[in-house]
């Protein structure tokens, strides 16, 4: 079934995060790193997960917390068919504005107005940090219902050490208040979230601080399995 975002409805944890990226966007879009100078671990992943999606034929790529769309522009540059959804109307506006040849749309990743088995391959590229433990596993139902059997997850961003962190930063990108939470999971319980979701964990990149970051990251590649055969 496919579901359409309804804002009347927000929960008070979407309302933060697209009010509060509404209001960084033009310098988190000055700020942010290209893809192509990112460290080169990070740029293999993203260059494997575009492969893999290529390699598949199964769909386009949708970048899920796109913000000011370097990443799928990126992506695009990798041979990919790829488009954008993000909760802030202003970073959706920065990234038509940047990449007018690409497809950006407003909407959440907890419930995508994409058709259900129709996407080759979902990044979701440290965007799915702000999201409250207890709502990950519908966002991940909601990755699951959209990829193709076969298609390929990319997940990537902040996570925690052994135990969950909930970060309550006040200020970011340049001073600019904030009001969104950040949910550092250990890499563990988000395997275990993404398998409970039906998706097979893949690969797990994890990336310790190194001098000058401030966190763990870690990279995970699931796929949609295909339905099983019949045996008769
Ligand atoms: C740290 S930025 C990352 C942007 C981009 N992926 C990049 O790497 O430059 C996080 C983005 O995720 C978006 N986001 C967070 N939760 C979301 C949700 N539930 N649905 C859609 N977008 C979301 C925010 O609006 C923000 O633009």
């Amino acid at each position: 079934m496919t579901h359409h975002p309804s804002p009347s409805a927000s929960p008070s944890h979407l309302t933060a995060i697209r009010d509060s990226y509404d209001t960084v966007a033009a310098d988190y879009a000055q700020l942010v790193k290209n893809p192509a100078e990112l460290d080169p671990l990070s740029r293999a992943m993203l260059a494997a997960f575009a492969e893999t999606v290529r390699t598949a034929g199964l769909g386009p790529v949708a970048d899920l917390g796109c913000g000011p769309g370097k990443v799928t522009a990126h992506l695009a540059t990798l041979g990919v068919s790829a488009f954008g959804v993000d909760l802030s109307p202003r970073m959706i506006e920065l990234a038509r504005r940047a990449h007018p040849d690409l497809n950006f749309t407003v909407g959440s990743m907890s419930a995508l107005a994409t058709p259900d088995d129709s996407l080759g391959g979902i990044l979701a590229y440290y965007s799915t940090h702000h999201t409250p433990p207890e709502q990950l596993p519908s966002v991940y139902a909601e990755f699951h219902r959209t990829l193709a059997p076969g298609g390929v997850l990319m997940l990537a961003g902040h996570v925690g050490g052994e135990e969950y962190l909930r970060l309550r930063p006040t200020e970011a990108y340049g001073g600019h208040p904030v009001s969104y939470e950040s949910h550092l999971l250990p890499p563990d319980r988000i395997a275990e979230l993404l398998n409970e979701a039906g998706l097979v964990l893949t690969s797990r990149l994890v990336q310790e601080p190194e001098e000058g970051a401030q966190r763990t990251v870690a990279t995970f590649l699931a796929r949609k399995p295909e339905p099983a055969a019949v045996i008769r």
